[in-house]
C-alpha cells in the first residue's frame, strides 16, 4: 500500500525533517508512528499522504510513484484513495455532521443527494446516526472526532491516515476512537496513526518508531518459517 525508498524531506532553513527513510506497508495493515515531538512523524505522515512532496526519495501509494503524477492525478488518488484524520477534527464550524461529511466528498464528482446518503451510511458506522443534525458545538470531542473519521472514510479510501486521532480527547473517548478505528481496519482498511500514547501504540500490531527523522526500530514480524514439516500441519 505505501513504499517509501529513502525519502527526505528538508524544510528552507536547513531542518532535515526526514532524513533517508524507507518503509513499507502492506495492505490491511495498521501502523502506530511513535517518537518524541519533532521527530518527523508528521512530516512522515505527510509525504505519504501526498499532502507535501520529499526533497528526494521516491514514494509509491498504492502501485503509484506520486513523484510522476499530475498536480490533477494527485488530487484524483488523494480523493479515492486516501482519507485523513487530524488532532484538531478540522470540522467546518456552523456546519450539521451531515454536511461535514458529505462536503467531504464534493471532490468525488458524485451528486448532493448521493454525497448525503453516503455521509448518512458514514455517521451511521461511527455510532452518530442520531447527531446528524447536530453542528460541531453540539458534540462532544469523541463525537467530533468520530464525524471527522465518517468524513475521512466516507469515499471508502483504502488507506486512512491519522495523526495523534485521540490528542485531545479523554482517554475513554480516546478509547472509543480507537475501537472505531481497529473496527475499519478490520474491515480492509490500511491504518496508519501517529500516536503520543505510549498504551494505544503498545495495543497495535505494529509499531514503527521514530527520531531525528529516521526510522529507530520497527516491530515487522518476519513471518516465521514452520518448525514442523509442513505435510504434518500445525502440531496439537
Ligand atoms: N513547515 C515547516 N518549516 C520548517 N520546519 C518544519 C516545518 N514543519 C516541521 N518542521 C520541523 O521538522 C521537524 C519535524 O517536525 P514534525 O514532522 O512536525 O515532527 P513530529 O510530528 O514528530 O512532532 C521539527 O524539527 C520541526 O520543527
Ligand atoms: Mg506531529
Amino acid at each position: 500500500m505505501i513504499a517509501l525508498t529513502d525519502v527526505s524531506r528538508t524544510y528552507p532553513g536547513g531542518v532535515a525533517a526526514l532524513a533517508s527513510v524507507s518503509l513499507r506497508i502492506e495492505h490491511g495493515e495498521l501502523v502506530a508512528i511513535v517518537g518524541p515531538s519533532g521527530s518527523g512523524k508528521s512530516t512522515m505522515l505527510n509525504v505519504v499522504g501526498t499532502l507535501d512532496r520529499p526533497t528526494s526519495g521516491t514514494i509509491h501509494i498504492d502501485g503509484y510513484d506520486v513523484s510522476k503524477l499530475s498536480d490533477n492525478r494527485l488530487s484524483a488518488l488523494r480523493a479515492t484513495t486516501i482519507g485523513f484524520v487530524f488532532q484538531s477534527f478540522h470540522l467546518a464550524p456552523k456546519v450539521p455532521a451531515l454536511d461535514n461529511v458529505a462536503d467531504g466528498l464534493i471532490y468525488t464528482g458524485l451528486g448532493r443527494a448521493e454525497r448525503r446518503r453516503r455521509a448518512a451510511g458514514a455517521l451511521e458506522r461511527v455510532g452518530l446516526g442520531h447527531r446528524m443534525d447536530h453542528e460541531p458545538h453540539e458534540l462532544s470531542g469523541g463525537e467530533r472526532q468520530r464525524v471527522a473519521i465518517a468524513r475521512a472514510v466516507a469515499g471508502d479510501p483504502r488507506l486512512l491516515l491519522a495523526d495523534e486521532p485521540t490528542g485531545a480527547l479523554d482517554s475513554v473517548s480516546g478509547a472509543g476512537v480507537m475501537e472505531l478505528l481497529r473496527e475499519l481496519n478490520a474491515s480492509g482498511t490500511t491504518i496508519v496513526i501517529i500516536t503520543h500514547d505510549r498504551e494505544i501504540a503498545a495495543g497495535l500490531p505494529r509499531q514503527v518508531r521514530m527520531r531525528d527523522g529516521t526510522i529507530i526500530s520497527d516491530t515487522t514480524a518476519v513471518a516465521p518459517e514452520p518448525s514442523w514439516p509442513a505435510e504434518t500441519g500445525v502440531p496439537g
